[in-house]
C-alpha cells in the first residue's frame, strides 16, 4: 500500500497509532493535522531534546542530544536560535536571489542542452550554493558538502552507503562535516567575514557556545537545508508532470509563484516527519502516551488531512487557504523558511521561463528514507521554451497516452 493510502487509513481509523518495536524502538504515529499542531506547539510535554527523527540511532541515543538546535527545548533552544536567526530573515536572504537565479538557470540550460538528465542531479547545486554562500563555504568544496549531506541524510538507502551499515555511513559523514567546520572556524578566527561561521566563532568567543556545539550547529544547518530543498524541487517537477494544467497556469501567470511554492511544500512534504519524546503522560484522543515514549508527527499525512484541506490529493497552485506544515510548526519551525521559499520560487520561475515541457523517460526511483520524501533517479527530458511547437512535445503527448502518469508531458505548447 502506498504511503498516502496508508496515512488516510490511519487518519480515519487510528489517528494516534502505536508502532511496535521492530528495527527500531516502538513509537506513536500522529497523522491528523489538529493533533500534529497539538504535539508541535507543546514542547513542555513533547521534547525535542533526545532526538528528532526516526532511525536505529534511537536504540543508542543521539550525539547531539540536548546540545544541537534541533535537539533542545526552550529556553536553551531559543538562545541558540537567536545566535543566527538574523542571517535567515527574508531581508537577509533576499540578496542571494540573483546568484541563485544564475545557479539554477545554468543547471537548467545544461540539462536542456544534454537532451536528457537525472533531474535529482540538476537541482542538487541550488541548495548547496545557497547554504554555502550563507555559511561562507568556498565554492571548490560544494561538491564535497553535497556528497556528505547526501550520505548523512540518505544513509538508510543502500546506494548512499559508504560503510557496511547505515549507522556507520551516517556517523562517518557527520564526522567529516564536523571536522570541515572546525577547519573553517579556525580560518574565521583569524580573518572573520560576513558569514554564519564567523557568527558562530563570535558566539564561541562570547561564551554562548563551545567549539563542538558550533560544529554541531554547522552540521544541522547544512543538513536541514540541502536535501529538503533539493527534493522539494524534484517533487515540484513531478507534481507538474502529474498535473499539467497547473504547470500551464503558472507559466501563464507568474503572480501565482507564492501560492505555488506553498502548494509544493504541502503536496510534496519533502520532510516526512519529525519526532518528539513525551516528558509526562499525555492523553491524545483515546490514547495515553506514556512519559518516555516517542511520538512521530507526520507532515506528509497532516498536509493531506481532508479535515483541513479540501480535495487534498489534488495539486492546486491557486489554493488560497493553505496553512501547510511543510516547514513544520511551533518553536522548531524551519529556520531556513525564507531561504527555502526563495529557492523554490526562483527555481519555479526559471523552470517556467526556460522549459516548456518535460518528458519522464523512466519510472522515478524513490530514495529509501522515512525522513525525506525524495528520489534517486528522475530521468527526464526537458524541452526548451524556444522549442515550443516542435515535434518533441507531440512525442510527450504520445508517451502520456501510452503510459499515463508515469510518462507524461508537463505542459502543452
Ligand atoms: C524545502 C525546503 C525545506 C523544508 C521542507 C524544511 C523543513 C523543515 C522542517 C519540517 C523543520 C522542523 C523540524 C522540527 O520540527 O524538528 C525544519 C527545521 C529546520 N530547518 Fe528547514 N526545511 C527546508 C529548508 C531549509 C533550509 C534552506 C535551511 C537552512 C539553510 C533549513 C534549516 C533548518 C533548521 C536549522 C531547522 C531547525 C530549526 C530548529 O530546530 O529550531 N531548512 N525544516
Amino acid at each position: 500500500m502506498g504511503f498516502h493510502r496508508l496515512f488516510k487509513q490511519l487518519r480515519d481509523h487510528d489517528p494516534v497509532h502505536w508502532n511496535a518495536d521492530g528495527v527500531e524502538p516502538g513509537f506513536w504515529s500522529v497523522t491528523r493535522y489538529e493533533d500534529y499542531l497539538r504535539v508541535q506547539k507543546d514542547p513542555t510535554s513533547f521534547s525535542s531534546a533526545a532526538t528528532n527523527v526516526l532511525g536505529p540511532h534511537r536504540w543508542h541515543g543521539d550525539e547531539g542530544s540536548g546540545r544541537m538546535l534541533t535537539h533542545t527545548d526552550p529556553p536553551r533552544h531559543t538562545e541558540l536560535r537567536q545566535l543566527v536567526s538574523r542571517s535567515f530573515t527574508p531581508r537577509a536572504v533576499a540578496s542571494l536571489e540573483p546568484y541563485l537565479r544564475s545557479v539554477i538557470s545554468d543547471a537548467l540550460d545544461g540539462a536542456i542542452a544534454d537532451g536528457e538528465c537525472n533531474f535529482v542531479d540538476v537541482v542538487a547545486m541550488l541548495p548547496v550554493a545557497s547554504i554555502a554562500a550563507l555559511m561562507g563555504v568556498p565554492q571548490e568544496d560544494w561538491g564535497l558538502l553535497l556528497r556528505l549531506t547526501g550520505a548523512a541524510f540518505g544513509s538508510a538507502d543502500q546506494d548512499f552507503q559508504t560503510s557496511p551499515s547505515a549507522r556507520a555511513t551516517a556517523a562517518q559523514a557527520h564526522a567529516q562535516l564536523l571536522l570541515y567546520c572546525q577547519d573553517l572556524m579556525r580560518q574565521r578566527r583569524e580573518a572573520p567575514r560576513e558569514d554564519i561561521v564567523s557568527r558562530l566563532v563570535e558566539a564561541e568567543r562570547a561564551g554562548h557556545l563551545s567549539e563542538e556545539d558550533a560544529m554541531l550547529f554547522f552540521d544541522v544547518v547544512m543538513l536541514g537545508g540541502n536535501e529538503t530543498t533539493r527534493h522539494g524541487a524534484v517533487g515540484a517537477l513531478l507534481a507538474f508532470v502529474e498535473f499539467p494544467d497547473q504547470w500551464q497556469q503558472l507559466r501563464e501567470d507568474r503572480r501565482l509563484l507564492g501560492s505555488a511554492v506553498a502548494e509544493v511544500l504541502r503536496f510534496v512534504s519533502p520532510s516526512r516527519h519529525v519526532l518528539r519524546r513525551a516528558v509526562r503522560d499525555v492523553q491524545l484522543r483515546d490514547r495515553t502516551i506514556l512519559a518516555g515514549q516517542d511520538v512521530v508527527v507526520w507532515h506528509a499525512s497532516a498536509n493531506r488531512d481532508e479535515r483541513t484541506f479540501a480535495d487534498p490529493d489534488r495539486f492546486d497552485i491557486t489554493r488560497t487557504a493553505n496553512p501547510h506544515l511543510g516547514l513544520g510548526a511551533g518553536p522548531h519551525y524551519c529556520l531556513g523558511a525564507a531561504l527555502a521559499t526563495l529557492e523554490l520560487s526562483v527555481f519555479l520561475d526559471e523552470l517556467c521561463r526556460r522549459v516548456s515541457a518535460a518528458t519522464l523517460l523512466d519510472r522515478p526511483t524513490q530514495l529509501s528514507s522515512t525522513v525525506i520524501n525524495g528520489y534517486k533517479h528522475v530521468r527526464v527530458q526537458l524541452h526548451s521554451s524556444e522549442q515550443v511547437g516542435s515535434g518533441d512535445t507531440a512525442g510527450s503527448q504520445r508517451s502520456r497516452d501510452a503510459e499515463g502518469r508515469a510518462r507524461a508531458a508537463v505542459a502543452q505548447p
